[in-house]
């Protein structure tokens, strides 16, 4: 496993294999975890080739968001890529100019909605991170994960409109035992917060289940899920359904795909989780 702290040194060493072997790309922002590893595992099945970034940046942090404070693992990261047989970490110092960049990416509506509602600009420095992150890498496939949907949506949606030569793999949430979908975020919380967010994910299965039935009514399933936060103390920053490609909002579930997202604050740590909703 080589590391590359620099955009031409991962472009030199990568310059061999073009045309001649897939390169599956993994963008992170280091504190990894099984959710991390299981995009990697991913990204060793489909290409020859994996290449793993670890940067956390800056233009997808809002003032006053954790910054400063995100955790910084790299050791630990690199022998976790290293055991998974990851080929190149990419792990620059920066990727933009002194002054930030002139010029950047802006996202249309699908950022409007849900994290991008508290967190404005967040989606914008996102996607153009991962356009940067194309434009050095240059890989034929790249893996997100579903725990991010909204994210997983926008870099869809941008590889699209964008006209982008890189295939899009989206990779199901890993969990806890006790359903708490894993996160960076997670070393925030106590161990009491740490039940008390398992809540989250009971209210997402608990809707589900309830949709199972035959429930088609958002506001029903919503009431269903709303009981079980009250109960564990939880104010949600938003609970809703969703179309799961467009993000528009829905009343009621029918044959187009849906998913029920949640966000809440739980100790220091903001949480968020999705499940799909069964079509009926
Ligand atoms: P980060 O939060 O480090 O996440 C990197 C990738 O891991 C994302 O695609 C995310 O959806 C996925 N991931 C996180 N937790 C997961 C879990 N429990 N199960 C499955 N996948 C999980 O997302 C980012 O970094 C950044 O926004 C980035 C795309 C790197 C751009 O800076």
């Amino acid at each position: 496993m080589r590391v590359a702290h620099t955009s031409a040194e991962i472009r030199r060493q990568l310059a061999r294999y073009r045309g001649r072997k897939t390169i599956a790309f993994v963008p992170t922002m280091g504190c990894l975890h099984e959710g991390h590893l299981s995009l990697i595992r991913k990204a060793k099945d489909e290409a020859d080739i994996v290449v793993v970034s670890i940067y956390v940046n800056p233009l997808q942090f809002g003032a006053g968001e954790d910054l400063d404070k995100y955790p910084r693992t790299f050791e630990a990261d690199a022998s976790l890529c290293e055991a998974e047989g990851v080929d190149y970490i990419f792990h620059p110092a920066t990727l933009y100019p002194r002054r930030g960049p002139r010029v950047t990416l802006k996202v249309e509506k699908l950022s409007d909605c849900l994290c991008g509602a508290s967190r404005p600009g967040h989606f914008d420095g996102v996607a153009t991170v991962v356009n940067l992150l194309f434009n050095i890498v240059q890989p034929d496939i790249a893996i997100f994960g579903e725990k991010d949907w909204q994210q997983l949506a926008i870099i869809r949606r941008m590889v699209r409109d964008l006209q982008m030569p890189v295939e899009i793999i989206g990779c199901p949430t890993i969990r806890e035992m006790n359903g708490l979908a894993k996160s960076s975020r997670n070393r925030y919380l106590s161990e009491s917060d740490h039940l008390t967010a398992t809540a989250l994910s009971q209210a997402l299965i608990a809707m589900q289940k309830v949709a199972a039935d035959g429930e088609r009514s958002v506001d029903m399933l919503m009431a269903t899920a709303e009981s079980i936060l009250a109960e564990a103390g939880i104010k949600t920053e938003y609970l809703e359904v969703r179309s799961a490609a467009s993000l528009k909002n829905r009343r009621r579930l029918n044959r187009q795909p849906a998913r029920a997202f949640i966000a809440a604050k739980v100790g220091n740590a903001r949480l968020i989780d999705n499940m799909p909703l069964p079509v009926a």
